[in-house]
């Protein structure tokens, strides 16, 4: 028996909705590999915010430290204002604990439709390292001559050598892993300083790894790419703000927001690494039990794996693909009739 001790953060909307999913799907497949789960389980979120005035208590990070990784479901709900949420509880998690790289993987499933001609089932395997803990997601900045008509707002961008040498090093091994081409998500055609800097970590970085074959592209025309061809691609590397768009982009490629999965990994190994779907709370859809739980559940397996069972981790993505192949059963957002709670249940049928 292996147990791990796991920080369950639900937060708000169908992150509440999703999340109890994964655990059902971890507790079967857990009894099948003799691995347990010790869960502690924190109700930080807006409905707290709204309560005790933050997201999380003053010792929140170091309750989180106690656990072997953290599994989110989504943060943010309106009545909380999306700064006050995120900057309280989602960013100070990815920073504190130095998780650096936000591993995105998207596939394209037999029996689950892409709204993209060009993407065809079992040719789309791809993987997106964002880069998670700077870039343009910095604290430098500010509003400033609120109401004058001279009102503006600022905000710098932050690229450091050591943080994008870290991220890019990542990518280039897990390039080198897969076997497949390393593509580099920059805009570097003059407009902004920070990009010309990323190219050439890029360059320096690949020089060390001569065996992966790496390109770049502009990020505009990489989107369109993304569309028209992307069975082209194995590892995108990409900064913080590129990495959030270009993965809801590839998730819908895929098929749906609802069924990405991503790891914030601290690839040191030196804090827990924290699982959440690529979604957000989706108030629109909170509530009615109809959340589509792939994202959620594929996160636990990308926890499984992380912790160090990878068979266990493919036990629940080749149920996931089996379930998509083989049954119509599919959430709302898939195009079925399904709830959160039957589309889970088939999927422990698969399992
Ligand atoms: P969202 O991902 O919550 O929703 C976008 C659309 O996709 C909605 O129409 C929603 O119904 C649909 N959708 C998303 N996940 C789904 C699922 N699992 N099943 C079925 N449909 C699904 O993005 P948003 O509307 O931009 O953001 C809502 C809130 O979530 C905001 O407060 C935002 O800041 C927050 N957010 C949090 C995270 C996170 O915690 N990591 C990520 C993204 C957004
Ligand atoms: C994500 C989300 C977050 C991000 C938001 C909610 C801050 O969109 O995890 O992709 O941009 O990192
Ligand atoms: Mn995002």
């Amino acid at each position: 028996m292996t147990d791990h001790s796991i920080a369950l953060i639900p937060g708000d909307g169908i992150g509440t909705e999703v999340l109890p999913a994964a655990r059902e799907v971890l507790a079967a497949v857990g009894k099948r590999h003799g691995i347990t789960f010790a869960y502690e389980q924190f109700d930080w979120s807006c409905e707290r915010y709204l309560r005790h005035g933050a997201m999380m208590p003053e010792d929140g990070l170091e309750q989180l430290r106690r656990h072997d990784a953290i599994l989110l479901g989504a943060v943010g709900y309106p009545g909380v204002p999306d700064h006050v949420s995120l900057w309280g509880l989602l960013i100070p998690i990815r920073r504190a604990f130095g998780q650096y790289v936000n591993l995105r993987p998207i596939r394209v499933f037999e029996g689950l439709p892409s709204p993209v001609r060009a993407a065809v089932p079992g040719e789309v395997d791809f993987v997106v390292v964002r880069e998670n803990t700077e870039g343009e997601y910095s604290e430098i900045g500010g509003r400033m001559n609120r109401g004058l008509p001279e009102e503006m707002a600022v905000q710098q961008a932050v690229f450091t050598r050591a943080g994008v040498t870290r991220v890019l090093d990542f990518a280039f091994r897990l390039a080198e892993g897969r076997g497949g081409p390393l593509t580099s998500a920059t805009k570097s055609n003059g407009i902004v300083h920070t990009m010309p800097f990323w190219d050439e970590l890029v360059a320096e970085r690949s020089a060390e790894y001569p065996a992966v074959e790496c390109n770049q592209e502009h990020i505009d025309a990489l989107a369109a790419k993304f569309v028209l061809d992307p069975a082209r691609f194995d590892v995108v590397v990409a900064s913080n703000l590129f990495g959030d768009i270009l993965s809801d982009l590839a998730a819908a490629v895929a098929g749906g927001i609802g069924i990405a999965p991503s790891a914030n990994l601290d690839p040191r190994g030196e804090h827990p690494s924290m699982f959440e779907p690529v979604h957000g709370s989706a108030p629109d859809i909170a509530g009615q039990g109809v959340a589509n739980p792939i994202g959620a559940i594929w996160s636990a397996a990308m926890m499984l794996d992380h912790l160090g069972h990878p068979a266990a981790a493919t036990d629940i993505t080749d149920a996931i693909a089996r379930v998509l192949a083989t049954t119509p059963v599919r959430t709302r957002d898939l195009g079925g009739v399904a709830s959160t709670a039957e589309f889970t249940a088939t999927l422990l049928q698969h399992l």
